[in-house]
């Protein structure tokens, strides 16, 4: 799979734009605050249907515009697609494919797929379990599509589930049979997910540690474990013992929305202990495992979109990552960077088929 061309008008910073990419590697080079990141959003915009950030639209669209319009060439084997996003924040976006629009967004997830790293994803290790459980969410979503609708069921449910906790808890009243109404509906979707998850971790752990022990050169032991409550007991009977707990916090503390993925280093805890270089070490060996995964399910190989991968990471595991990159048959990778000379320098090692490109809006 390969994005051809691309046309921007109203993202982000960019009024119009087109760029027309190499079928293999793209390196996108400029100073701070240019656009580099926005180029690969808008990448993974079209793919996905919205904003890697978790940007709401409104934020998307460039200053005192009121639409922002995204047109991609893509080549899906030997068929061609031209996706196109045109969205009007408060308005229902359109998205289609081949001048035909989607009837709704979940249709197109999955068909395009995509693998991005960006340097917030560290936090993915450091910070609390909702990054954790975006990425099991995203992998998911893309590789599965009874996932995505058996995840969208259960956010309806828990939605209205705590609407009604907190609706009681403000009346200082309490329905019981409403909550387990409530509860035994989400049992199905809640199931499903949990057993989707737990498969998909069991099928990602062992390449993300052969990944972890290639970019690291074997340096240290990592490991990762699916932590959900539903692992120890079944969902009503969880939701049942939460009740009165759920009836004093008005919503609801137990299910899937609680799920968690444990990493350690060397068998502690990766938060507490990990160097800046390891953590990014473990970010890149857990998207490439999705990145591996993705391809072999979808029997294609997704977009890849790295933003500033190389900072932060010492000579030795740059060259263990590109060499990886290159070795492994990864389609078309697109990859920013502030050094223009490293970029150059990097490519420079390796035989391979390349374009770059110069962000400079300083004068628009
Ligand atoms: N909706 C928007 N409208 C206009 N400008 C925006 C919008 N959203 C972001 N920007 C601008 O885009 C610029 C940031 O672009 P981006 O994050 O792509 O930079 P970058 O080249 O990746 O920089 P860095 O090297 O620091 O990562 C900022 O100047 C920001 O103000
Ligand atoms: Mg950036």
């Amino acid at each position: 799979m390969h994005l051809k061309k691309i046309k921007l008008t109203n993202f982000k910073n960019y009024p119009t734009a087109s760029f027309e990419f190499d079928d293999k590697l793209n390196c996108i080079v400029g100073n701070n605050g240019m656009g580099k990141t926005n180029l690969l959003d808008s990448i993974y915009y079209l793919c996905m249907g919205k904003s890697h950030f978790s940007l709401p639209d409104m934020n998307v669209v460039l200053h005192n515009e009121d639409f922002f319009r995204l047109e991609g060439h893509f080549q899906l084997s030997d068929k061609k697609h031209k996706l196109v996003a045109k969205v009007i924040p408060g308005k229902k976006k359109v998205i289609e494919n081949n001048d035909v629009a989607y009837q709704r967004l979940m249709e197109h997830i999955g068909l395009f797929p995509v693998v991005m790293i960006v340097p917030d994803d560290t936090r993915l290790a450091t910070e609390g379990s909702e990054g954790r459980r975006k990425f099991l969410d995203n992998a998911l979503s893309q590789l599965d599509k009874e996932y995505l609708l058996q995840l969208v069921r259960y956010h309806a449910l828990l939605k209205q589930r705590n609407a009604a906790l907190k609706q009681f808890a403000k009346s200082k009243t309490f329905d019981y049979k409403l909550i387990k109404t409530y509860s035994e509906q989400m049992a199905q979707p809640a199931n499903i997910i949990f057993e989707k998850r737990k498969e998909f971790v069991a099928n990602w752990l062992p390449e993300f540690l052969k990944l972890y022990a290639l970019i690291s050169g074997e340096s240290e032991q990592v490991d990762c474990k699916y932590v959900s409550k539903l692992s120890e007991a079944d969902f009503m009977y969880l939701t049942e013992e939460a009740e009165e707990k759920d009836r004093i916090l008005a919503r609801t503390t137990v299910g899937i929305h609680k799920d968690d993925l444990s990493f350690q280093i060397e068998a502690y805890p990766l938060k507490k202990f990990a160097s800046q270089g390891q953590l990014k070490s473990f970010v890149l060996a857990t998207k490439l495992a999705l990145y591996e995964i993705l391809k072999s399910t979808k029997n294609c190989n997704p977009i890849f979109l790295l933003d500033d991968i190389f900072d932060k990471l010492d000579k030795h595991r740059v060259k263990h990552l590109l060499k990886l990159l290159i070795d492994k048959e990864i389609g078309q990778v697109f990859i920013t960077d502030t050094h223009e000379d490293r970029v150059v320098d990097i490519i420079k090692e390796f035989d391979v088929s390349h374009k770059k490109f110069v962000i400079d809006r300083s004068e628009v």
